[in-house]
């Protein structure tokens, strides 16, 4: 289909009515020249298709669907392969169901505990988003169904979602918050962008030309549409031209006037209404081109997926005295509301109409020595006494007590932040009871967040579920008695509390503005520059076996940036079981100007160890695995020196490392001025060729050197050391200021200048 065609023979009324949805879920068509409509529906742990009463909040009933575990649990798996199998099971439902594009993977940077979205979000970690979503993506492309990659850009708040400023430095967001959509479009291809409700300094998303044009498409080369977010657009005349192509959900047309006027009023051009035309139009027709409706769904086969999946994402945060796995002959209580009634998905619009639902205790139904208490209530926090001491009672019987715990629907939903970190003081008094009646009490947690544990100490053993989606319970089984070995690790760091997080003095803003002050300082990067006691860290997971390194090896010693980088680290499992363990490579910069976290993740490769076995991993290293983003340049930089690399089970685990130097193949342009002080001249070539003759001379004239006949007393109390710190803070225009009349002002400025030019 020849789409420039087509949209040629439009009017301008027909391309202006493309430029919104239908409906909530439908783009519009122009029948009289064949252009068709498609649907598009949520995602992205599922399909949210509304057949019926549609709403972007999860209100209304969408059809029957599989729920895979959320990005919070899926980020923890550390598997790439596991996210494309969820894309591609994503991707044929999505042609079953006849839905041209999935709104999902979201990617938002997991700023603050509280943000309400994050069961939804991947990670604290930019290079963790980045590839995990970007392998989801390809995994639903592979099946000729779009992605739409939400929310672009800087969207890591519920609070005054629709209104609230981000305020963000240049190089925090190259470097924490852009990087996975950067791979979404380079990487990914994505289909298509969704852009946020915010404000990006200053400007809304839906019109923000510098994020949707210069930046999405100039760059980084997005080749697809951009969508606004259910209600996203403030001035539709200046998305347009800005780079929002459509506008969804429709506006029942009245957006699509304002801009037939503007067009016809001569305020906007109509090559902005055709380019929006087009895109949309090209992105459909790759989805028609590929329509296979009579795809197979298998929702049985995916609920089992669901399951292994969900398992392969716990992560196993505490095994005091290895009290985990249970065994078989043990009597265990099982005490919690959600061993029988899981939560596993968040609320708003990515809340998937799940066909079955597997409890832990639908999935030890059959079992012998199992007994069973609620503990607590769901609808309200306050401890309920009757409820405690049954459970009390219960563990007292058994010999091992298992408390599936976490938080309600109600603390983390899409549309609110959480005020606090806590659990629901019913679960925290429920805990501790029955750890004080049972010292061999393990808790379950399934939550999409961190929660504060004032418990931990209290209790053997913990596994971190989050929201695991739909058959969570038969994943938890799995896990609890050691039919899969917990491989998950945490993609974020748990603080001790919430005033630890680095964004607690500014989370949520003032007013519509919110100011991400603790810019590249996010997560892990903030906790081990501080040197901060932390609950578990990032990247932290135990398993049921034991994992030995050895033998990391660098292909070469020092490097130039344009360089490759090979890592090889063997790994071998020392345990009596099979198991798969994560390795985590960082990078840290050893001695830098800017500010710089301790180390950064650049690598991490899971892989599967039978008892004894040992396996080499290769990572490969480019530019960016050293690189922090330069503001003066704005591009990617490598200050010359060395950097670590380092191998670890966490970023506070660190288990082997190795030095290379590496070289810079760029000098950051300085401009200097009479201004311009010895410490920064002295670091540039050019400066020192135009200076070094002056210095000389300058050493023998009055006042510029050192003075003849100097008291005793001043040259004892400074010392050479001393005046050469105090010399490296002098202005070039100093030489005037002390020279006493020989040289002036205009002088250092002709002589800056000269460094300038000079080649
Ligand atoms: C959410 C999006 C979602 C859209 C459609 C919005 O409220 O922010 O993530 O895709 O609704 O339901």
């Amino acid at each position: 289909m020849d789409i420039k065609h087509i949209v040629s023979q439009m009017t301008l009324e027909e391309k202006c009515s493309l430029l919104s949805g239908l409906d909530f879920w439908h783009t519009r068509a122009v029948e009289r020249l064949g252009v068709k409509n498609v649907m598009v529906s949520d995602g992205p742990h599922g399909l949210r298709k509304q057949n019926d009463k549609a709403d972007h909040l999860g209100v209304n009933e969408s059809i029957k669907a599989v729920c895979f575990p959320t990005a919070s649990a899926t980020a923890a798996s550390f598997d790439r392969d596991m996210l494309r199998e969820i894309g591609e099971n994503l991707g044929d439902t999505c042609q079953h169901e006849q839905v041209s594009i999935i709104l999902g993977p979201a990617v938002n940077i997991k700023r603050s505990p509280l943000c309400g979205r994050n069961f939804e979000y991947f990670s604290e970690d930019p290079y963790l988003a980045a590839e995990l979503s970007t392998r989801f993506i390809q995994g639903v492309q592979s099946r000729n169904i779009g992605v739409s990659v939400k929310h672009f850009a800087a969207n890591s708040q519920e609070h005054r979602r629709m209104s609230s400023d981000s305020v963000v430095d240049e190089r925090t967001l190259r470097e924490i918050y852009y990087p996975a959509f950067e791979s979404a479009v380079k990487k990914g291809k994505a289909w298509t962008v969704m852009c946020s409700y915010n404000k990006l300094n200053g400007e809304f998303a839906s019109q923000n030309k510098a994020l949707l044009t210069d930046l999405l498409r100039g760059e980084w080369g997005f080749d697809g549409y951009v969508m606004s977010d259910w209600g996203a657009v403030s001035d539709r005349v200046k998305g347009v031209p800005a780079g929002l192509d459509l506008e969804m959900p429709g506006s029942g047309g009245t957006n699509d006037q304002r801009v037939l006027k503007a067009v016809q009023e001569g305020r906007l051009d109509e090559k902005y209404v055709d380019i929006c035309v087009e895109r949309i139009l090209s992105v459909h027709q790759r989805y028609f081109d590929n329509a296979k409706p009579d795809t197979p769904w298998d929702m049985e086969a995916q609920h089992a997926l669901a399951r292994q999946m969900a398992a392969e994402c716990m992560v196993l945060l505490k095994n005091e005295d290895n009290i985990l796995p249970l065994k078989e002959d043990e009597t265990v209580a099982v005490i919690g509301r959600f061993a029988k009634k899981p939560r596993f998905q968040g609320g708003g619009s990515s809340h998937i109409n799940s066909f079955r639902i597997e409890s832990l205790m639908d999935a030890l139904k059959g079992k012998e020595n199992i007994l069973y208490a609620q503990g607590y209530d769901i609808a309200t926090e306050t401890p309920d006494e009757a409820l405690i001491a049954e459970a009390v009672e219960t563990a007292k019987k058994a010999d091992k007590a298992v408390i599936v715990a976490g938080l309600p629907d109600s603390f983390e939903s899409e549309g609110y932040d959480r005020t606090h970190m806590r659990m629901p003081k019913c679960q925290v008094e429920l805990i501790e009871r029955v750890a004080a009646a049972n010292p061999n009490t393990i808790v379950v947690l399934y939550n999409g967040s961190p929660v504060e544990m004032p418990w931990i100490s209290s209790v053997k053993a913990v596994i971190e579920g989050y929201l695991g989606g739909q058959a969570v319970g038969g994943a938890t089984k799995m896990v609890l008695w050691g039919d899969v070995n917990p491989c998950g690790r945490l993609p974020e760091s748990f603080p001790l509390q919430l005033e630890d997080n680095p964004s607690f003095l500014s989370y949520g803003g003032e007013g519509n503005t919110a100011v991400y002050n603790e810019g590249v300082f996010v997560g892990y990067r903030y906790y081990d520059k501080k040197k901060m006691q932390v609950l578990f860290p990032f990247g932290h997971g135990l398993s049921y076996t034991r994992f030995a390194y050895s033998n990391l090896q660098v292909d070469k010693a020092s490097l130039k940036d344009t360089d490759p980088l090979t890592v090889t680290v063997d790994v071998k499992n020392i345990g009596a079981t099979a198991g798969k363990e994560v390795v985590q490579l960082y990078v840290s910069d050893v001695e830098s100007e800017v500010f710089r976290p301790v180390r950064e993740l650049k690598g991490f490769e899971k892989v599967l160890l039978q008892p004894g076995e040992e396996k080499t991993v290769t990572f490969t290293l480019d530019k960016r695995a050293f690189a922090y983003w330069n503001a003066e340049m704005h591009d990617w930089h490598v200050e010359s020196g060395a950097f670590r690399i380092q191998i670890g089970k966490s970023s506070r685990d660190i288990v082997l490392e190795k030095e290379v130097q590496v070289e810079s193949t760029v000098e950051v342009p300085r401009h200097f001025t009479a201004d311009s002080i010895m410490m920064d001249l002295e670091k540039s070539e050019k400066a020192m060729r135009v200076l070094s003759p002056l210095f000389q001379q300058a050493a023998h004239q009055p006042g510029m050197g050192a003075e003849e006949g100097q008291s005793e007393t001043a040259s004892e109390a400074i010392t050479e050391d001393m005046n050469k710190a105090m010399m490296m803070y002098m202005p070039l225009r100093a030489m005037a200021n002390f020279s006493q009349g020989h040289l002036n002002y205009d002088m250092m400025t002709e002589l800056a200048e000269k460094i300038n030019q000079e080649t």
